[in-house]
């Protein structure tokens, strides 16, 4: 069940290039949020943007009634939550959408992040540590500067794998990249993933081919934000049919072999 509510900032700090992590009391959706869920986001009092925005659930603290986010500034509605204060009021929707399915207790399990793609997947990881799982996270970003939450999975003693654009950190290249030179993501119950589609497309490909399944969290532009208004469909198929599923409502995380990748 999805709530409507206002949720005071407790602190927003830059932690990478145009990148923000933020902090809300929140505690309802603390309490009901999984792994893979996101909020929908007023951005403003005013009308512009009209539209709230879609923001994963990056972490929360039951216990504090604590939601974090981690978001990227790319337009208006993300610059204006980058600027927001410590006790200004933002009013949320969610948990929304439809999360990641959780593998046995003690599974081994693979974990694919790209840029600001890793936001969702820290949340999932917290969920993964605490049924003992053993997770591999395979990370990339441009750069040294650019990549995001390697602290936080070690924290939670994630194996972490790097790979950067540039090679100023970790492996020179890209995630499927990185995962073609190991082994191990095939011998998981699972893999997770988020990140820029093309990143995704090719590790879905790869999972297809050596039989492990796989789940993507996809992005698609959002208007309701709950299922109404048909504005974030993607071609999903199963069993060979070809059918619009909307990300906000039937996802926004899908089987990754069931994606119709464009
Ligand atoms: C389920 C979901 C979870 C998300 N989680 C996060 C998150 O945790 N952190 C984060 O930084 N971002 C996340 N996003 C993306 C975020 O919603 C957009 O970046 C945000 O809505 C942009 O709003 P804006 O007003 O700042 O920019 P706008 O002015 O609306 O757009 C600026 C540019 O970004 C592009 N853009 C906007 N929204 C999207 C989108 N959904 N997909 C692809 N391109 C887009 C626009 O085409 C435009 O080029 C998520 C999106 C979805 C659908
Ligand atoms: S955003 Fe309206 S149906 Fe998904």
């Amino acid at each position: 069940m999805s709530k409507i509510m206002d949720a005071k900032v407790l602190g927003v700090y830059p932690v990478a290039p145009a990148t923000y992590y933020m902090e809300l009391e929140a505690p309802d959706i603390a309490r009901l949020a999984v792994p893979g869920q996101f909020v929908h986001v007023r951005c403003s009092d005013s009308q512009d943007p009209l539209l709230r925005r879609p923001i994963s659930i990056h972490m929360v603290s039951r216990p504090k009634g604590v939601l974090a986010l981690l978001f990227r500034v790319v337009g208006k509605g993300t610059e204006l939550l980058a600027q927001s204060k410590v006790g200004d009021i933002i009013n949320l929707m969610g948990p929304l959408g439809k999360g990641f399915t959780m593998p046995l207790p003690g599974s081994r399990v693979a974990v694919a992040a790209g840029g600001i793609g890793a936001a969702p997947l820290v949340f999932l990881v917290q969920e993964l540590a605490h049924m003992k799982c053993q997770v591999t996270v395979y990370l990339g970003a441009k750069d040294k500067k650019s990549l995001l939450c390697d602290g936080q999975f070690e924290q939670m003693e994630a194996e972490v794998v790097i790979a950067t654009d540039d090679g100023s950190l970790g492996y020179k290249g890209t995630v499927p990249g990185v995962m073609s030179k190991h082994a191990d993501w095939k011998r998981t119950a699972i893999t997770y993933m988020c990140g820029p589609k093309p990143m995704m497309r090719d590790i879905a490909s790869m999972l297809a081919e050596a039989d492990v399944p796989g789940e993507a969290s996809l992005e698609e532009h959002m208007g309701c934000g709950i299922g109404a208004c048909l504005s974030c469909a993607t071609k999903i198929s199963h069993h060979g049919e070809v059918t619009n599923k909307r990300v906000c409502a039937d996802g926004p995380v899908f089987p990754s072999w069931q994606v119709v990748w464009e």
